[in-house]
């Protein structure tokens, strides 16, 4: 697989194989992404990576949570502005809707679409969980360093057959997993990551999210 056929196949997986990942396999991803450029290089991420009984442990430590009630802890950054406006309301919308198409549920099924939202704790029963977070001191230029990474993890791990899902809804449990994870007061949590081998037979897995084209690309100096 070249480089621009995984960035054309890569998509977010929602339902996953019950298929262990081997720990160098692992390994060998984060090595390899760690090539990803940050400005100065001074590679602001930090990923703690869980798989196993440590992975089950936290799926238990939300799911008892969830059952008794709670549905997170608030996030420490906003995940949209107050203000997301046009054109970004109507992507967002679209793709929520032909998400929750696949997945079953419907508009107005509230039950329905936070069973969907848990799903996100259940790791789409990946078998690796990712958390991905960068020092409280760190500013916009950083935090795109991150994203670069995160990008390049799920590239690279395609490259071993793995598909993943990026999820920012592990923003909201950031003071369960930074006591589940020893994650030092100065780190603040960004997303997770599930990450395994896809179940080809899901429907969910079926969706393909629109793009814009060039539009929002103003070219200079082209055919003259
Ligand atoms: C930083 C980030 C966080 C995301 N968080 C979630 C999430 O919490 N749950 C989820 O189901 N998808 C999540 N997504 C997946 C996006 O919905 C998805 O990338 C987008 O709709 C484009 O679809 P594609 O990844 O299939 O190309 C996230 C993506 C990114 C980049």
């Amino acid at each position: 697989m070249n480089v621009t056929e995984a960035v054309r196949a890569r998509k977010s997986v929602r339902a996953f194989l019950p298929k262990q990942v081997p720990d160098d396999t692992l390994r060998q991803i984060l090595i390899d992404a760690a090539r990803a450029p940050s400005g100065g290089n001074v590679q602001p991420w930090k990923t703690y990576v869980l798989t196993g009984d440590a992975r089950n442990e936290l799926v238990k430590r939300i799911t008892d949570q969830w059952a008794g009630g709670k549905r997170g802890e608030g996030t420490e950054y906003k995940i949209y502005p107050d203000d997301l406006g046009e054109p970004y309301m109507t992507r967002r919308r679209v793709v929520g809707f032909k998400l929750y198409e696949l997945a079953g549920v419907g508009r107005d099924d509230k039950v329905a679409r936070m069973k969907q939202m848990f799903r996100n704790f259940e790791l789409f029963d990946a078998p690796v969980c990712m958390i991905f977070t960068i020092d409280r001191n760190m500013g916009p230029p950083q935090w795109a360093d991150l994203g670069m990474y995160i990008q390049t993890v799920a590239l690279v791990a395609m490259d071993h057959g793995l598909e993943t899902c990026m999820q920012e809804a592990w923003a909201s449990w950031h003071k369960t997993l930074t006591e589940t994870l020893s994650i030092p007061g100065h780190e603040m949590v960004f997303c997770g990551i599930a990450m395994g081998y896809e179940d080809t037979s899901a429907t969910v897995n079926t969706l393909r999210s629109e793009r814009a084209g060039l539009e929002d690309v103003k070219f200079f100096g082209f055919g003259k």
